[in-house]
């Protein structure tokens, strides 16, 4: 059985470089294992405790509810906004951390990395979306990292995939990431 790795992003913007990180790791993922790169972030309304009940929870969150519900682990991309999480992201961590102690991240591991334009290439967001993520229930994978800088030079030119460092990179992170949902599956 393969395992089902889904890929949040936090940039919806057409040539996100982090959605291209996204897609690099699905074409990248090693046998057993597979990528689904979630579209629609864009879509889900701000959560809010006063829709999120029976009959009335938007069609956009319920679907990263159902995609997240049959996924084994969740491997997330971001940028850094203004040294932290962007918001499109928290969001859909905030649905998926509903209902409370049994939201789709509980006891699955969580990876997270991506790349930004400063020099630290969003350690910042990428902690803070661990933090967050951790809170909600996922079993954050703290060793797996990857924050690549300059974002907007590197890939300027270069789809990740064509970037044989990068492309290194995010195989070791997805084999890693399949590996610890391989035990999490066996149990
Ligand atoms: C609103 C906004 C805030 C940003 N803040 C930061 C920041 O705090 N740190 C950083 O390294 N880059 C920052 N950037 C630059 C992004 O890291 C860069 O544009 C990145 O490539 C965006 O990711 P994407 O290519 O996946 O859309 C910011 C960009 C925007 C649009």
């Amino acid at each position: 059985m393969s395992v089902r790795i889904l890929a949040l992003v936090g940039s919806v913007r057409a040539g996100s470089h982090n959605r291209q990180l996204a897609e690099a790791a699905a074409k990248l993922a090693p046998e057993g294992a597979e990528v689904e790169v979630f579209d629609g972030l864009a879509e889900i309304p701000f959560y809010n405790e006063d829709v999120d009940v029976e009959g009335t929870v938007p069609a956009a969150a319920a679907k990263l509810r159902e995609a997240a519900a049959v996924a084994d682990a969740f491997l997330l991309f971001t940028p850094e906004y203004n040294g932290t999480i962007p918001a499109v992201l928290k969001n859909a961590i905030d649905w998926l951390s509903r209902p409370y102690g049994a939201g789709s991240f509980v006891g699955k591991p969580v990876a997270v990395v991506g790349t930004a334009f400063g020099q630290y290439g969003g350690v910042w967001a990428h902690d803070d979306t661990r933090k967050a993520v951790g809170i909600a229930g996922g079993k954050v994978i703290e060793d797996i990292k990857l924050s690549i800088p300059g974002s907007l030079t590197r890939f300027a030119q270069t789809h990740p995939i064509d970037d044989a460092e990068v492309a290194g990179q995010l195989t070791e992170v997805v084999t890693r990431l399949h590996g610890h949902a391989g035990e999490t599956v066996a149990v």
